[in-house]
This record gives C-alpha cells, structure tokens and sequence, in this order.
C-alpha cells in the first residue's frame, strides 16, 4: 500500500501512521519527524528547518523534497509506505508525483483525517513525545503509567516547542491556506478518502482496515 496521510495538526495522522506501519509492514515516512532528527543532529538542514518549524511555518519545499525522494527511492519503500505530513501545498504533490511517475510507482489512496479544530487544539496542547525513543502520549487520551515518564525508556516526557498555542494557532492557518487545497487536488484524481479523525485510535483502525479490504488493498 501507497498512502497519503493528510489532515490538520494533530488530526492523529503519525499515531495511526506508526499502527498501520507496525500491523501491514509498511514504511512510516514523516516529514515532521525527519525534520525533527536533523534539528537534534544540528545538521545544516536542522538548523534552517528549526527557524521555520518553531514558528509553525512550513520549511521550504526544496528541502522537504530532497528528504523525501532519498526515502521513497529506497528498497523498503517499494513494498509499500505511508507518508504523514508530505505532500503539503500543491507544489510538494506535484513534485511527489513526478518522483512516484519516474520510480514506476503510483498512490493508491490519499486518507483524509477530517477532525474538529477543537480536536487539534486538545490533543497538540496535551501531547507529550519521548526524547528518546519518539513514542507519542496525550496526558489524557493516552497517558503514561506514571506521570510524564515514557512507558519504554523510564526517561521524561517533553511539550514540543510548536505545541504552544500561539503556534499551534498559526500551523493551523497555514494548513487551511496551503495544506487544505490539496483536498480538491486528490479528489479530482479519484485518490481521496474522509476519514473521521475524531474517532478512539482502535476504532479508526478497524475503520481503516475495512476500506482497506472493501478497496482491495489488503
Ligand atoms: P509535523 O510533525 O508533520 O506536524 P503536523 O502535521 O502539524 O502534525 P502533528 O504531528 O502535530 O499531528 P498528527 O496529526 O501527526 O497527530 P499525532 O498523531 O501526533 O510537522 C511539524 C513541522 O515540520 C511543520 O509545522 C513544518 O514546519 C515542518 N514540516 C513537516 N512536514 C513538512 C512539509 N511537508 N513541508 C514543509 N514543512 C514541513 O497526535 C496528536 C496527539 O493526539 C498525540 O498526543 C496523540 O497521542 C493524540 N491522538 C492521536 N490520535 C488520537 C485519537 N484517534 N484519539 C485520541 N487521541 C489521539
């Protein structure tokens, strides 16, 4: 399976990301995480992505897409992979595209998490990551045994720096002016699917795994 994960921040697109991964054995290529590594790294790219990530804009496409091509040209890739986060404003699925078109590979479906902004805002601001190991908690839809303590590593939880409100205000404002319009792009190639992003973890991906077979994908 060829999948687009698209939706506003926080819709809960890297956690179902990271479940589809682990159950079809698919690749999980975020860009928001690669970004992520490189800024922990303090790699040239790091450094120029950290200036517009912490403000919640979007880093420029030249980089985003440099990332981007290197995982989807690797073996793995080619048995299947999920992108969350990628592509984000009509340029990036342009560019996907091509890149997909000269690998002789296709999408087979772009997943829409349609989800209430009220949603993004309760599970960014309640959102705590593992330094470590990168395992996602919510302090209270998905809350650690013991209070701010990752489950694996026994080490503490951090806020993501664009996990403030302000931020989180503005990552949303740049979905809705250059992320949403991809959702008429898909839909006129036939790729796009809603799916509620609203709903429990367990109960989206039994959602999930029904369009999938319905649409012979598994
Ligand atoms: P990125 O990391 O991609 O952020 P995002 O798209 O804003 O998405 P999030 O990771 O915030 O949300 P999510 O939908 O994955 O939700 P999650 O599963 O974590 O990008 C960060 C920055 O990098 C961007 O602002 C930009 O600067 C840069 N960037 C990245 N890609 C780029 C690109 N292509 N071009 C240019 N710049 C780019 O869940 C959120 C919380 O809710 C968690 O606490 C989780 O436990 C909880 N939760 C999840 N699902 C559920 C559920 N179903 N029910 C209850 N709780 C849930």
């Amino acid at each position: 399976m060829k999948l687009v994960l698209l939706g506003p921040p926080g819709a809960g697109k890297g956690t179902q990301a990271n479940v589809l991964s682990n159950k079809f054995g698919v690749v999980h290529i975020s860009t928001g995480d690669i970004l992520r590594e490189a800024v922990k790294n303090d790699s040239e790219t790091g450094l120029l992505a950290k200036t517009y990530m912490d403000k919640g804009d979007l880093v420029p496409d030249e980089i985003v897409l440099s990332l981007v091509a290197e995982k989807i040209s690797k073996d793995d890739a080619k048995k299947g992979f999920i992108l969350d986060g990628f592509p984000r404003n009509k340029n990036q699925a342009i560019e996907l595209e091509n890149r997909l078109k000269n690998l002789e590979m296709k999408l087979d479906m772009v997943l829409y998490f349609k989800t209430k902004e009220s949603t993004s805002i309760e599970r960014l601001t309640g959102r705590r990551i593992c330094p470590k190991c990168g395992l996602n908690y919510h302090i209270k839809n998905r809350a650690p045994k013991k209070d701010n303590i990752c489950d694996a590593c026994g080490i503490g939880l951090i806020h993501r720096q664009d996990d403030k409100v302000k931020t989180i205000k503005n990552r949303l404002k740049i979905y809705k002016n250059q992320t949403q319009p991809l959702l008429k792009y898909y839909k006129n190639s036939g790729l796009l699917r809603d799916v509620p992003g609203d709903l429990d973890v367990d109960a989206l991906f039994k959602k999930l795994k029904t369009l999938f077979e319905n649409e012979n994908l598994i």
